[in-house]
């Protein structure tokens, strides 16, 4: 299995998950760059994942559709004006010979969920590298059981998050913990990586569990603070 990511707009990134010559995309903000490279690759699109309804994570499906009528698409409730397959917490499903489970990970918004797929986690903007999505909804405490859930999965998960906010989210860390070794360790990788134009991602688990301190919050309170300081970062 390859999983290639494709640029879109500033800085999401649309996930492309390939199995011989069949591709699933998750979250296409846009069409651009979705439609070439299955093109140019010769990949037959099983399916779309929905993450949530936000424009920038579905603003291509009409496009898509049209020239990929046989894809299924499968989201959230929030999503449904687009997706044919709704599915929620504890469904799973079979792509390109594969097991995915859903999780419902909201504070985001109130229906985001994230698709496991073996090891690999495809997260939206429930979860970045160092940090996590805005609660645009205001249920901090959603947010707050959805990292939680994050926790609790093995550290070998691959996070494939839906933007690359990984250098502002190191800075803000760095900012928070300036004696903290590991976090500055990364954040220099990170503005190595970005100068290259290269992507941070993806990420782990056990890799976020050192570096972000949205995993590392103990009680919805300090979530919160942390939180509220991150938007006014
Ligand atoms: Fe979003």
């Amino acid at each position: 299995m390859i999983i290639h990511s494709i640029k879109a707009f500033a800085d999401n990134y649309i996930w492309c998950i390939q199995e011989g010559t069949e591709a699933v995309v998750v979250d296409p903000g846009t069409a651009n760059g979705v439609l070439d490279y299955l093109e140019e690759k010769q990949l037959r699109l099983a399916a779309i994942l929905l993450t949530h309804k936000h424009e920038d994570h579905t603003g291509g499906v009409v496009e898509i559709m049209a020239r990929h009528p046989e894809s299924q698409i499968y989201g959230p409730k929030e999503t449904e004006a687009l997706a044919n397959r709704i599915v929620k917490e504890g469904n799973t499903f079979n792509l390109l010979g594969q097991t995915i489970q859903v999780s419902e990970t909201g504070g985001h918004t109130h229906g985001h969920i994230s698709f496991l797929m073996g090891n690999n986690l495809f997260c939206g903007d429930a979860l970045f590298s160092g940090g996590c999505g805005r609660v645009f909804t205001g249920d901090y405490e959603a947010q707050y059981e959805t990292l939680q859930k994050f926790k609790h999965l093995d550290d070998d998960i691959i996070i494939y998050p839906g933007h690359e906010y990984t250098e502002t989210n190191l800075r803000f860390a760095h900012d928070m913990q300036p004696d903290n070794e590991k976090i500055f360790k990364v954040l220099e990788e990170v503005r190595e990586l970005r100068a290259k134009g290269e992507p941070t991602l993806p990420t782990t688990i056990g890799r976020e569990k050192e570096i972000n301190l949205f995993l590392q919050v103990d009680t919805l309170d300090d979530f919160i603070e942390l939180r509220n300081a991150r938007d006014d970062f």
